[in-house]
């Protein structure tokens, strides 16, 4: 196929979407369709869809005062088949305004698909879109090949690289650890926490009603969401960080004692009403993105810091090959944006290791412990599959192709085609 791939990785809070080839998605929505209230619970026929009144992205948001409003995953994993083909479908024709028909499509899953999603993923694409080809990545595994390009020179070339190293995946709905050895998760290695962008979002919400910030209760989801992801930060240690929230100074005019100098006014327009908000932020700037490393703060039952459980999944796996996901530990996803998240994950990690060592007796054989930024790292699973289609020669081979559908069915997608670049 001559034409670039279409790339689709479906999160559970955004979509990002556009063609193989480029660094950024062209379009990233939210993953949320506005139906009709009359119609949403009918079975529309998909010829219809086109008049069918919904929406999706933020124009869902924007209508959700006279639609059903939903999010179409949920904790990364599709479960409504209607909403998602509907939502496949805008994307496409007028978000994208392709026609599948033309482009190779490729579609991201998180590490723990079912077979029979990806078999229903197939027949969605190749009978209802007639894509000529479809290729669904481990967005884990995009995510490595994303870190591995964006930190290869453009002329080197990548085919000979290792893609072995340590994926932390964070996004709106969950976060995913998986160790990946010469491109393969080690399945049974796979962990994920509860704990990601949205439970981040809510305490900083939570924090600002305690306060009774003055934020309308319609706005508050949006408005949290914003401060959170301009000013929250990871702190190297959380008693010295309140302490300095703690200090008041003196103001040398008036001779009174305020607040520190680290509470924030904050004033923004909110996206969802329009209006103008005003509020303080004060410790929630450090406290939220601390539920990765103390979850008990917003899950009673949940006790596994995201340090543990990268420190778990490295040790489970195979004696010859820990060294090395240690020290290639890749960020991918919203939640790793984070000021300082890679320093303090790092931190923390290599004080676990350390400690082991140490108990041990061989403190000298401690090994490095690297987590590594890059520049793609929000969008990096939909950058590696951008890379992956965008490797004409090396995709051919590992695309289903509509011929290969027609003659096996839907169980092509069954299972996960080798991975190798
Ligand atoms: N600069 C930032 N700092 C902190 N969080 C951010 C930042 N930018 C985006 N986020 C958060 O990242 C999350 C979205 O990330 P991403 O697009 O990777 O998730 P997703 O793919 O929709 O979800 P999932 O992978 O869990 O299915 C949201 O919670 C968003 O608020
Ligand atoms: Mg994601």
């Amino acid at each position: 196929m001559d034409t670039p791939a279409i790339v689709i990785d479906n999160g559970t809070g955004f979509t990002k979407m556009g063609f193989s080839g480029n660094i950024d998605p062209s379009i990233m929505i939210p993953s949320t369709i506005a139906e009709s209230m009359e119609t949403s619970d009918l079975i529309v026929s998909k010829v219809q869809f086109n008049d069918y009144d919904y929406f999706i992205g933020e124009e869902a948001l924007k209508n959700s005062s006279t639609h059903k409003l939903t999010y179409v995953l949920n904790g990364g994993m599709i479960e409504n088949w209607e909403q998602m083909e509907k939502y496949w479908h805008k994307s496409i024709f007028e978000y994208l305004r392709a026609d599948p028909e033309e482009h190779y499509m490729v579609l991201t899953e998180p590490p723990m698909n079912t077979p029979e999603n990806r078999e229903q993923m197939a027949e969605i694409m190749f009978e209802t879109f007639g894509v000529p080809g479809l290729f669904i990545g481990v967005q884990a595994v995009l995510a490595l090949y994303a870190g591995v390009y964006a930190s290869v020179d453009k002329s080197e070339n990548i085919q000979g690289k290792d893609l072995t190293g340590t994926v932390v995946d964070s996004g709106d709905g969950v976060t995913h650890v998986i160790p990946i050895v010469h491109g393969y998760p080690i399945s049974n290695n796979i962990k994920h926490i509860p704990i990601a962008g949205r439970d981040i979002t809510k305490f900083v919400s939570d924090s600002l009603k305690t306060r009774k910030e003055k934020i309308p209760a319609s706005d508050l989801r949006e408005v949290s969401r914003i401060i959170k992801e301009s000013n929250c930060y990871c702190a190297p240690d959380i008693l010295k960080e309140h302490k300095k929230y703690d200090e008041k100074i003196k103001d040398p005019e008036t001779g009174k004692w305020k607040q520190s100098k680290k509470f924030k006014k904050v004033s923004m327009t909110s996206p969802y009403s329009g209006k103008r908000i005003k509020c303080d932020l004060g410790y929630e700037a450090f406290m939220a993105p601390e539920v990765f490393f103390h979850p008990e703060f917003v899950n009673a039952d949940y006790r596994e810091s995201l340090d543990e459980i990268v420190d778990m999944a490295i040790v489970k796996s195979p004696l010859d090959n820990r060294l090395d996901l240690y020290k290639n530990i890749v960020l991918s996803g919203g939640s790793t944006l984070f000021k300082n998240f890679d320093k303090r994950l790092e931190q923390e990690v290599r004080r676990r290791v350390k400690g082991r060592y140490e108990a041990l007796g061989i403190p000298e054989n401690t090994p490095e412990v690297k987590v590594s930024q890059n520049v793609v790292q929000q969008a990096a699973v939909w950058f590696g599959g951008s890379m992956l289609a965008d490797n004409k020669e090396n995709f051919a081979g590992i695309v289903s192709t509509k011929e290969q559908y027609e003659e096996v069915g839907p169980s092509i997608a069954r299972h996960n085609p080798v991975f190798s670049i």
